[in-house]
């Protein structure tokens, strides 16, 4: 370990520069002029107050300013945040506070045109959908009478990336979908390559659905079945090795599609007596049923760090106190929630799924003078989610002691002699917090640093520049800290060329496309076994990786045990959200 002991830990919770454009872009109330009339601590208390108003359903009459202050006090603090829809919505007309949605998309022109009017419903709420267009009959096939043929999965996409590009959310950013494709769709190929153009379909992410049977006939090179979902019937076979590499090879273009492994997330399924899971979210970290929605909220790690001795340790104590807030919260969420429509509240209603998760580990690390790429990360990673899933758990089952288990716990998981109740199918998930780790200032979700210094790119256009605040401290104290130099960095994100900075920085401060893609996958692997959902991570290559590297990582998510993969070689698509000179 380097540099054990010589960070601070930040005492001061205020919002950064960035922090406070984004707020005042997109959460805090406007008037019709459209000026700012709700400070951010406005806006914490709004939320507080409508998510402890839902203990009245279980407790009428209850006085409720102790656990709305408590509620306040660790988003005001940001230790915790629950996702954007919550922040934006809670207590306005709106109210619809979820995240995360999926889509039944079946095969009919009712089927596609009402789930087409209700994304756009989701997404003008604040919402993201996932979709699996794998029961829609392929390209060509008949559909009634002779003359007429059917578009297939791709063209349906298209409508679908049409509708969510015309809604924005609340009114400012373009939300996420997620398509989804059976490796035995007739139409898998063309799947494959329909983000090969950098202009389509930039509001999709698109992953190849495999099972443990499609990757075992891969490693021997056998073929496997191609079915028409319409018909039932196989209409051809091809070879399982040449299907993946076609992934592969437009994995390595354009970081699209990734893959998802169903049978894995099957595996924690927690109802499958109600249907096998099918879907994922818009960014993959919430495995669904149809109609599901689910909220989430993250905790941020660098605020669950205490110093012991010389040391900088996680403070359990206070990292177990917050679970428990954060799951009655997320909790209330559900009750509070509006619902865009009957099928998703009945849906959401019989699971309550919610989804807790971290961000900031990267800084985490940072501050206990871990570097990511290391033994000890990978422990650590381990450690805290091992405890944020057991907390959690037990938090949601001393819920249910109280307010009943969900609806559909007969028949469940944990519906086994000597089970525990539960109030929610799931508690936990790692959501990407592309905005909520801006407002908490922290890294994002458990992706490495990107930069130490970098131009930030926020909501349509407005670019700010950032630099990592436990560089620029640390820059001061070891004495290089100068202008110059970060002019320098700014324009060339080359840390480990910079001979002013001692080596054991350079190993502390090791950003993403310095850590090797299979330190990406362990630490994605640790937080993925105590994770309820799944866990939304980018696997980042450096642009020289080839095709094979691509491949062997793709091999590793799965025997690692991970839901799914998402991958990005730098520079291999025009337009990234963070810039510097090194991604182009
Ligand atoms: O940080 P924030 O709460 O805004 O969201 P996130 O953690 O980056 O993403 C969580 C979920 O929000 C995603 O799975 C999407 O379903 C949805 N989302 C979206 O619809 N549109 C975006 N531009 C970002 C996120």
């Amino acid at each position: 370990t380097v540099g054990f002991g010589r960070q601070s830990i930040p005492a001061n919770v205020r919002l950064s520069t960035t922090a406070k454009r984004v707020l005042e872009k997109r959460y805090l109330k406007k008037d019709d002029s459209g000026r700012v009339i709700e400070t951010p601590e406005d806006m914490f208390h709004r939320v507080a107050k409508v998510m402890a108003s839902a203990e009245h359903k279980y407790a009428p009459g209850t006085d409720t300013s102790r656990i709305e202050e408590e509620f306040y006090q660790a988003m005001s603090r940001l230790e915790f945040l629950p996702n954007s829809p919550t922040l934006l919505n809670a207590g306005r007309q709106a109210g619809q506070l979820s995240a995360c949605f999926v889509l039944p998309v079946e095969d009919s022109i009712e089927s596609i045109f009402d789930a087409v009017k209700q994304t756009a419903l989701i997404h003008k709420s604040g919402g993201g959908t996932g979709f699996s267009f794998s029961d829609l009959r392929p390209a060509g096939d008949k559909v009634g009478e002779l003359t007429e043929v059917a578009g297939g999965p791709v063209s349906v996409i298209n409508i679908f990336a049409a509708a969510a590009d015309y809604v924005r959310q609340g009114g400012v950013r373009r939300g996420c979908n997620a398509a989804i494709l059976d490796v035995t769709h007739p139409d898998i190929l063309n799947f494959i390559s329909c983000k090969g153009d950098p202009n389509a379909l930039t509001n999709f992410y698109i992953s190849v659905v495999v099972t443990r049977d499609f990757m075992t006939k891969v490693r021997s090179g056998e073929d496997y079945d191609i079915i028409n979902p319409h018909t039932g019937e196989v209409v051809r076979r091809l070879n399982a090795a040449c299907v993946f590499d076609c992934i592969v090879d437009q994995a390595w273009k354009t970081g699209d599609p990734g893959l998802v492994f169903i049978d894995r997330i099957n595996d924690d399924n927690p109802t499958p007596s109600i249907a096998p899971i099918r879907h994922v979210s818009g960014c993959g970290e919430q495995t669904l049923l149809p109609y599901e929605s689910c909220n989430l909220g993250s905790i941020s790690l660098p605020r669950m760090l205490k110093r012991d001795g010389e040391r900088v340790v996680v403070d359990y104590e206070k990292l177990g106190r917050t679970v428990k807030m954060a799951i009655r919260f997320l909790d209330n969420v559900i009750d509070v929630n509006k619902f865009p429509t009957p099928e998703i509240e009945k849906a959401t209603l019989r699971n309550r799924k919610i989804g807790l998760g971290v961000m900031g580990f990267a800084d985490m690390l940072v501050l206990m003078g871990i570097p990511y790429n290391s033994e000890e990360a990978i422990f650590q990673a381990d450690q805290i989610m091992d405890f944020i899933k057991e907390t959690s758990h037990r938090a949601s089952s001393k819920l249910a002691e109280i307010r009943g288990s969900f609806p559909a716990y007969e028949g469940s998981m944990y519906d086994v002699p000597g089970g525990r109740p539960m109030r929610n199918a799931t508690c936990t998930s790692i959501a990407p917090t592309g905005t909520l780790s801006i407002i908490a200032g922290v890294s994002s979700g458990i992706e490495p640093s990107f930069a130490m210094v970098f131009v930030r790119n926020i909501l349509d256009g407005e670019n700010l520049l950032e630099i990592n605040p436990y560089f620029e401290e640390m820059a001061r104290r070891e004495g290089f800290h100068s202008r110059e130099l970060f002019e320098k960095l700014v324009s060339s994100n080359h840390l480990h060329d910079m001979e002013c900075i001692p080596d054991w920085l350079k190993r502390l401060l090791v950003t993403a496309h310095r850590i090797r893609p299979e330190w990406h996958i362990r630490i994605q692997a640790a937080f993925q076994k105590y994770t309820d959902n799944a866990v939304s991570k980018t696997v980042n290559f450096p642009h020289e990786a080839t095709r094979e590297d691509m491949a062997n990582v793709f091999n590793m998510a799965y025997d690692q045990g991970l839901k799914g993969i998402t991958v990005y070689r730098d520079g291999s698509r025009a337009a990234q959200p963070l810039c510097t000179s090194e991604s182009g």
